[in-house]
């Protein structure tokens, strides 16, 4: 990406404090705060251009949305769909959800959606998958005790992975698994950008829904 764009990035992403938390660590335990409003809080971890989150935000008017991405070139993306029609019920963090638990607390998401995450396939970047031991650990501080991830991904190891970490995680149990998501599509199911290409290329889309286990708190 050229400077030029980097710089339009950052000043457009410090314009809008009202669509882009411009200092979330602050809001720690009190999102309700920022959305004047107790409605269930859900967030899509990577949320990379946004299509998800805004459609999600923009057909579910009863819910909050928060799009977390740690990108600036990326999640300029997200913003520019905001700012064309903003939406009381979504807001989006620049940050990198190695720590997540520093913004959310007092277990304020209901839901935490992970679509088409980074693989990191080599051995030793394991730790930076999103379903790594670490994140669940991070999850499971500021999910409420009904929380529940949903991942999509065309990777299989990813899947292969997520779905082990998942099982030998003492705090979340898994509710449903599927290997080819479009044979059994669900009507609700909200395409991302990646899922576009992906489906495209005729890929099979993984699906793993999991939830906290009940006596987990
Ligand atoms: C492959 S893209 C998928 C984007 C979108 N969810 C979709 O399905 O179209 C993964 C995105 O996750 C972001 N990401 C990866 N690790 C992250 C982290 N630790 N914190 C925040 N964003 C992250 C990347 O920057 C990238 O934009």
């Amino acid at each position: 990406m050229r400077l030029r764009n980097v710089k339009y990035a950052k000043e457009l992403l410090e314009s809008y404090p009202e669509i882009i938390i411009q200092n979330p660590k602050k809001h720690a335990g009190n999102w309700k705060e920022v959305f004047k409003n107790k409605k269930p809080i859900e967030l899509e971890i990577g949320c990379g251009k946004g299509k998800f989150i805004y459609e999600k935000a923009e057909t579910n008017p009863d819910t909050n949305f928060i799009g977390v991405e740690k990108f600036d070139s990326v999640i300029v993306r997200a913003l520019e769909k905001a700012m064309i029609k903003p939406l009381d019920n979504l807001r989006l963090i620049r940050f990198d959800a190695v720590n997540i638990d520093s913004i959310f607390k007092d277990y304020e998401i209901h839901k935490i959606y992970l679509n088409f995450s980074d693989p990191w396939p080599k051995k030793r970047q394991a730790k930076r998958r999103l379903t790594s031991p670490i994140f669940l650990k991070h999850y499971t501080k500021i999910l409420n005790p009904k929380g529940i991830i949903e991942l999509k991904t065309d990777n299989y190891g990813l899947f292969e992975y997520s779905m082990l970490s998942l099982n030998h995680d003492d705090n979340f149990q898994i509710n449903s698994v599927i290997l080819d998501l479009y044979k059994a599509l669900p009507k609700e199911n909200v395409q991302t950008e990646f899922e576009i290409k992906f489906l495209k290329l005729n890929k099979p889309i993984y699906y793993i829904k999991s939830s906290l286990k009940e006596d987990n708190k």
